[in-house]
């Protein structure tokens, strides 16, 4: 008999009609996704074994699946998992494709079963702070040493400064000013936050709970969790090494490149 597990806001929200409709519509890889798989992974990518961890409604499958050895897309939203399965039919026939229902923090994969574990677009930011750590452990496990890890979390230099905000309109103008009074409201024994590495704070649009974090955190919690080389991509698709730059990247999001250690 499988466990009866609590469902979280996100699974909820992740699991509902219209964000798995808009999400199974999209299927362009971002600029540090590109970056990573075509120049730090390259090659090896047509020789992997690749999880798409939080595959969502397979963004990332549209691309990767066609060009590794095996690959598995992995969601704890059932509802992305059978949107993937619809939208995928044709792969699953031929090339062997697989959705499965898993949850990051405890996988049913085998140890040192992939080359390439993929949990995209801050997939990792929902699984909780306490939990993050165990997650990152889980990728670790089924990892073969030397293994890709890419991963990326929402950049707590971004909530100091929201330079990354676009104004589109009047609109978009008044949803964003919602949107934020509505975040300090609710998160406000968060502030202030420059001090701050990390922060977890509620989503006035979901409810549930997103984790942000400093680059240089990043890089430090990857690296305690048995990772090493790792590199920060920023949104334009640029390896970040400079201890400085890290520190004043605004973007919204920062993408992580890491090996297993061996
Ligand atoms: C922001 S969406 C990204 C979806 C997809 N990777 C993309 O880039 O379009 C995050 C996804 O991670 C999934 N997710 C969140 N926490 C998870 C967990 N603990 N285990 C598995 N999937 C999870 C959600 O259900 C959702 O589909």
């Amino acid at each position: 008999m499988p466990q009866a597990r609590a469902i979280t806001r996100w699974e909820e929200f992740y699991g509902s009609t219209e964000v798995v409709r808009r999400y199974a519509q999209q299927s362009r890889l971002q600029a540090p996704e590109r970056t990573i798989f075509e120049q730090r992974i390259g090659a090896a990518l047509a020789d992997s074994a690749l999880l798409d961890l939080g595959v969502g409604g397979g963004r990332t499958t549209a691309n990767l699946a066609r060009q590794c050895l095996r690959y598995v897309g992995a969601d704890y939203a059932e509802p992305m998992v059978q949107a993937c399965r619809e939208r995928f039919g044709g792969l699953i026939a031929h090339r062997g494709l697989r959705f499965d229902v898993v949850d990051a923090r405890a996988m049913p994969y085998e140890d040192a079963s992939f080359d390439i574990v993929l949990f995209s677009f801050n997939g990792i930011d929902l699984v909780g702070a306490e939990a993050r750590a165990t997650a990152l452990q889980e990728c670790r496990r089924v990892l073969r040493p030397g293994g890709h890890l890419v991963y990326s979390s929402h950049n707590l230099n971004w909530l100091d400064s929201r330079r990354g905000i676009r104004w589109s309109g009047l609109r978009s103008y008044v949803q964003t000013q919602w949107f934020w009074s509505r975040m300090r409201r609710l998160n406000r024994a968060a502030w202030p936050i420059a001090q701050r590495d990390w922060v977890e704070l509620i989503d006035p649009l979901a409810g549930g709970c997103n984790y942000y974090i400093r680059p240089a955190e990043l890089v430090r919690q990857t690296l305690a969790q048995g990772f090493e080389d790792v590199q920060c991509v920023d949104l334009l698709g640029r390896e970040i090494d400079d201890p400085q730059q890290r520190a004043q990247l605004p973007d919204a999001w920062v993408y992580v490149h890491a090996r297993a250690s061996r």
